[in-house]
């Protein structure tokens, strides 16, 4: 198994928000689900987190916001040391952090306006007691909804909403945390093809733009090769791919999911 160096071929003029290195983390007295993992993330590139289901794709993620039981090894996001925490540390991690998930996770009897709203609880002054929230965070609201493209929603309740306008309301709510990175578990995973290329197309537009890093986590090769500046390979819960995603094609790819003597001897004891 070979382990490329970090960021090979990619240099940087910005210092990165994420800084990963030599991670190990184990659920309880489990293996190693993360052994060794290095993950740099610089501002304004979209990192596509490629690997075969179950190896350690979400718990990566999980390990950017504390969820996820960090056994050896040094996580900083946005300048904080996840394996140092205290109490106000990870509430400013959480509320610098926007997550975005295959199934949406919106209140659905709320109005999308309400949902985007959301955002903003962290922000202790978004709500007055008297007239909820305030007029300057409903504005930001509307003019984010305007910009994913589904202001004309903002009233209707966000279950009556297809999966794809769904997930554009999602971002819109992470947006308006004014959020340092963007986390995308899956997020086109519950959508057709058209809408997978739109909503990828917006959270590569918001990294560019917007200056964010966007770490999203694909299980279809085409869209990462079409949606990332640079794409981390996950197997087995090490790093075997990490490179510009021009370097790369599907055949190189290939050697995140190809069956291997592991996964054989596992079928033989099987049968
Ligand atoms: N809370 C948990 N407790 C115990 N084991 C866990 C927990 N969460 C994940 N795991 C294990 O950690 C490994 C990695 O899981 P993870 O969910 O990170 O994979 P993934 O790459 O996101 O997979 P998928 O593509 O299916 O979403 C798996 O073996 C899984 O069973
Ligand atoms: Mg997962």
């Amino acid at each position: 198994m070979t382990t490329p160096a970090l960021d090979q071929a990619s240099p940087r003029h910005t210092s990165p928000l994420v800084t990963v290195r030599d991670l190990a983390v184990a659920y309880g007295d489990g293996p190693l689900v993360l052994d060794g993992v290095d993950l740099d993330l610089h501002p304004g590139e979209m990192v596509a987190l490629l690997g075969a289901s179950g190896s350690g794709k979400s718990t990566l993620m999980k390990s950017l916001t504390g969820f996820a039981p960090i056994n050896s090894g040094t996580v900083r996001v946005v300048g904080v040391d996840m394996t140092d925490l205290r109490r106000g540390r990870l509430r400013h991690v959480r509320a610098s952090v926007g997550q975005i998930f295959q199934q949406f996770n919106l209140v659905g009897r709320l109005s999308v306006l309400t949902n985007v709203l959301t955002g903003a609880l962290h922000d202790a002054g978004a709500i007055n007691l008297v007239g909820g929230f305030s007029t300057a965070h409903r504005k930001r609201a509307m003019e984010l909804l305007d910009r994913v493209g589904i202001a004309y929603k903002a009233t209707d309740q966000a279950r009556t909403l297809s999966g794809g306008q769904q997930q554009r309301v999602a971002i819109a709510r992470a947006l308006m945390q004014r959020p340092q990175l963007i986390l995308a578990d899956e997020p086109v995973a519950s959508l057709d093809p058209t809408m997978s290329q739109s909503v990828l197309d917006l959270l590569h537009e918001i990294a560019r733009e917007d200056g964010i890093p966007v770490l999203v986590s694909l299980h279809v090769l085409p869209l990462a090769l079409e949606h990332s500046d640079r794409i981390v390979g996950l197997r087995h819960g090490e790093v075997l791919v990490s490179a510009p995603t021009a370097q790369l094609d599907a055949a190189a790819l290939d050697l995140l999911y190809a069956h291997d003597d592991r996964e054989a001897g596992l079928v033989q004891d099987l049968v």
